[in-house]
């Protein structure tokens, strides 16, 4: 996806995640709330990644210890930079000065609130810098340009960016807007930023005064246009329902155009990480929380829900299956209504079509476990593993009591509880045995009504 001068030059990504986010109402910091799964900071920090950035420094607030974890762990390389105060978005890069300063060819700021940011734009305007450019703008046409700042230009270049607060009526009627973020060649971007003033309205370092200072300097200022998508920005809960919208259509037309069916695309949500393979069949309203992989060939029914779990090739899943964390499907494996599997292992081709737990287990290949199967996995104190044998057969309404063995081809009787280990090949049934009273309910009838006759109706 990258130019080919643009691949040769290294990439520094300043990532701005120091913003409280007050407008959220939340305990948590706005960068760790959650699009598609995966936190707003991630996000971001994957389409760095993809744009090519090779080192990234993440810019967070005083005492945002969470932020600062997040980063590590989505990026263990990531170099974390403290601004103590927020006075303003060049402010901000500038806490990352030792970074830049370390001289990579481009220098890519990045606003960790703006998720949807593709790596392609990133790479536009990475390319932009490739061509000469020593600072480039991503500008967009907001349906509605209230809050932005305006590019002004004279003679058809890019001469200042006017926050709106600072904008004259006649700026304001602009309707180009500045997405926020910017790229800096590295040579000249520190003598830039250390210019930027805070003489305006809020008294805030902007990062937009750039773009005039670097004219000053006779440098060349570059605008690269793009959807507005790209540079939805993330203020309140409204706006990240909004943007969860957004990147919902984007994951399903991705999957689409990787060959999955989705019968109604709207009812089906995806996380960031869903991964498919080809000619799997989603049906309407099915949910795939986060690391879920399927299969070739595999269909999930309608009403399931996914999470951190596998589906094989050419498994079947649903409708209303509900696969949890550690739940692996292997090839051919069906899962059905009502079914709900954790931590567990489902060899080829075995079957739990109706009303199940299984947890914390293994089942054999091929074998079948039958309607209102539980393994009781859980005696208050620890968890149990229960292993069912290959080509088993477990009668309905049975409850394996974990730790449990059920041997290769053994067969459970229907209504069994299962305290002891069975061998292969066996049978074993464990429930009351069937007593029968010849003509008991004809003797219960008559005496219901002698009864009647003896109390006569009113
Ligand atoms: C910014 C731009 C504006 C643009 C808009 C697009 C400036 C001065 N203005 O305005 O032209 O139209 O984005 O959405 O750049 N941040 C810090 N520390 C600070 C201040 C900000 O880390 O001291 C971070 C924020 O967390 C956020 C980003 O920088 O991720 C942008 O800050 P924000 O306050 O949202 O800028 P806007 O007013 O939206
Ligand atoms: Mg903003």
């Amino acid at each position: 996806m990258t130019g080919e001068r643009t691949t040769q030059r290294s990439c520094l990504a300043v990532v701005l995640a120091a913003g409280e986010g007050t407008r959220m109402r939340s305990a948590r910091p706005k960068v760790l709330h959650a699009v598609a799964n995966r936190s707003l900071l991630a996000q971001v920090l994957d389409a760095v990644g993809k744009a090519g950035g090779t080192t990234t420094a993440v810019v967070v607030g005083p005492g945002a210890d969470a932020v600062a974890g997040e980063a590590r762990r989505v990026l263990p390389d990531a170099e974390v930079f403290v601004q103590a105060e927020r006075r303003g978005t060049a402010h901000a890069v500038l806490a990352a000065k030792d970074a830049i300063a370390r001289g990579a060819d481009d220098v890519l700021v990045i606003f960790a609130d703006t998720p949807l940011i593709r790596p392609q734009t990133l790479v536009r305007m990475r390319d932009a810098l490739a061509g000469g450019a020593a600072i480039v703008v991503l500008a967009f046409r907001p349906k509605d340009p209230k809050g932005y700042g305006r590019l002004v230009f004279e003679g058809g270049e890019l001469v200042a960016i006017r926050e709106e607060l600072d904008a004259s009526a006649a700026e304001r009627a602009l309707d180009l807007c500045n997405g926020g973020l910017m790229a800096f060649a590295g040579a000249s971007a520190l003598a830039i930023l250390e210019r930027i003033g805070n003489r305006n309205t809020k008294g805030e370092y902007y990062l937009t005064d750039a773009v005039a200072i670097a004219r000053s300097l006779g440098l060349q200022a570059a605008v690269i246009e793009t959807e507005e998508d790209d540079v939805r920005g993330i203020n309140t809960k409204a706006q990240l329902a909004e943007t969860e919208a957004a990147l919902q259509q984007r994951l399903r037309k991705a999957a689409m155009e990787a060959g999955v069916t989705l019968v109604a695309p709207d009812t089906v949500f995806l996380s960031a990480d869903t991964k498919f393979g080809r000619d799997v069949t989603v049906e309407p309203f099915v949910v795939f929380g986060p690391g879920v992989t399927v299969d070739d060939d595999a269909v999930i029914r309608s009403f399931s829900h996914l999470d951190r779990a596998h589906v094989g090739k050419g498994a079947l899943v649903g409708p209303y299956a509900r696969l949890r964390p550690g739940a692996d499907l292997q090839e051919g494996v069906h899962i059905g209504n009502f079914v709900e599997v954790k931590e567990a292992v489902i060899e080829r081709g075995a079957k739990a079509n109706h009303l199940s737990y299984i947890g914390d287990a293994t089942v054999g290949a091929g074998a079948n476990v039958g309607a209102g199967t539980i393994t009781c996995n859980y005696d208050g104190i620890a968890k149990h593993r229960t292993e069912i044998g290959k080509n088993a057969f477990i009668g309905s309404n049975s409850a394996l009591v974990a730790p449990v063995k059920i041997g290769d081809g053994a067969y459970v009787g229907s209504g069994s509880v299962i305290t002891q280990d069975v061998p292969a090949d066996a049978l074993a049934v464990a429930r009351g045995r069937q007593a029968v009273k010849p003509g008991w309910a004809t003797r219960v009838r008559d005496l219901k009504a002698a009864a009647k006759k003896k109390t006569p109706a009113k």
